[in-house]
């Protein structure tokens, strides 16, 4: 790519550090995917012929039984391993027309990464993991700090900042983990069974959050699920089974879970509500 990543591409413009979308033309394209995980001899087919599209915008729920593909289709569209053949095409731009390096700053810069298994860096508190990954996205302008605590505290990890990831439990990880893709204010989240280890109550902030940052920063959200009560905060689901995409379903978008208690202004500020 020859324009500085660090500018909203074709399609987005920044506006009040909220990156909203300016066409309906699809933001991520999937189109016949296929993955063939081979070890040794034995092949298996994870993805067999995935097609769909995403508008800016969206909140899509991706939901299937465990080993139907959801976490291997979750890594293609964010770039992280090749297809074995079909291409995703993220904001226009064909991943596989982009060398490594262009692909490592095309992700870094436009998706926010919610891990199945937190990937948080051990050696680095989660300050600094969420520091890190704010260094990293190229953003010219310092972090917004207000922001940072305003996300802290919707997730509640205020009180756990300094410390290691072996120090926090698997629900903190994953909420640091959310509060370290969020922070960039990335145009695609990409979330991998974000509330899988939280009980209810952290369950729920955690969709407030995502639902909040889809609709007040017009982040495109795709959230991998086993949680029908999650699915049902998207817009669209979409139902794998055995590598395939077996139905697709409108998403409820439940109203009914507790209002966090600040709202998320246009400088990420708090406001009182
Ligand atoms: N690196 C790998 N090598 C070989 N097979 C793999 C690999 N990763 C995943 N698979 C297989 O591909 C299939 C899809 O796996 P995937 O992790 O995408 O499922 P999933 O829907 O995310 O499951 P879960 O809900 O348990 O996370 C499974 O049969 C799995 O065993
Ligand atoms: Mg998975």
């Amino acid at each position: 790519m020859s324009e500085d990543p660090r500018e909203p591409q074709a399609g987005l413009r920044r506006y009040n550090n909220r990156v909203l979308p300016q066409s309906s033309s699809p933001i991520i394209v999937a189109e016949n995917l296929t993955k063939v995980y081979a070890s040794g001899r034995i092949e298996v087919m994870a993805l067999r012929g995935i097609s769909f599209t995403v508008t800016p915008g969206e909140f899509v729920a991706i939901v299937g039984p465990s080993g139907s593909g959801k976490s291997t289709l979750f890594y293609l569209l964010g770039g992280l391993t090749r297809a074995t053949s079909g291409r995703v095409v993220i904001d226009g731009v064909d991943f596989a027309s982009l060398n490594d390096a262009e692909r490592t700053r095309l992700r870094k810069h436009r998706i926010g990464f919610v891990f199945q298994k937190f990937n948080l860096l051990p050696t680095l508190s989660a300050m600094g993991n969420i520091e890190l990954a704010y260094e990293v996205s190229g953003r010219r302008e310092p972090m917004d700090r207000a922001y940072l605590d305003h996300l802290c505290d919707l997730l509640s990890i205020t009180g756990r900042l300094k410390h290691r990831p072996s120090e926090l439990s698997g629900g903190e990880q994953q909420r640091v983990a959310i509060a370290r893709a969020l922070i960039t204010r990335p145009a695609i989240v990409l979330a991998d069974e974000p509330t899988g280890n939280l009980d209810t109550k952290n369950s729920d902030a955690v969709l407030h959050m995502l639902q909040r940052s889809n609709q007040e920063l017009g982040q495109t959200t795709l959230m991998i699920t086993h949680n029908p009560e999650a699915a049902a905060v998207a817009g669209r689901i979409l139902h794998m089974r055995d590598g395939e995409i077996v139905r697709v379903e409108n998403g409820t978008r439940a109203t009914n879970m507790t209002s966090p208690a600040v709202e998320i202004t246009s400088t990420g500020a708090p406001a009182a509500v």
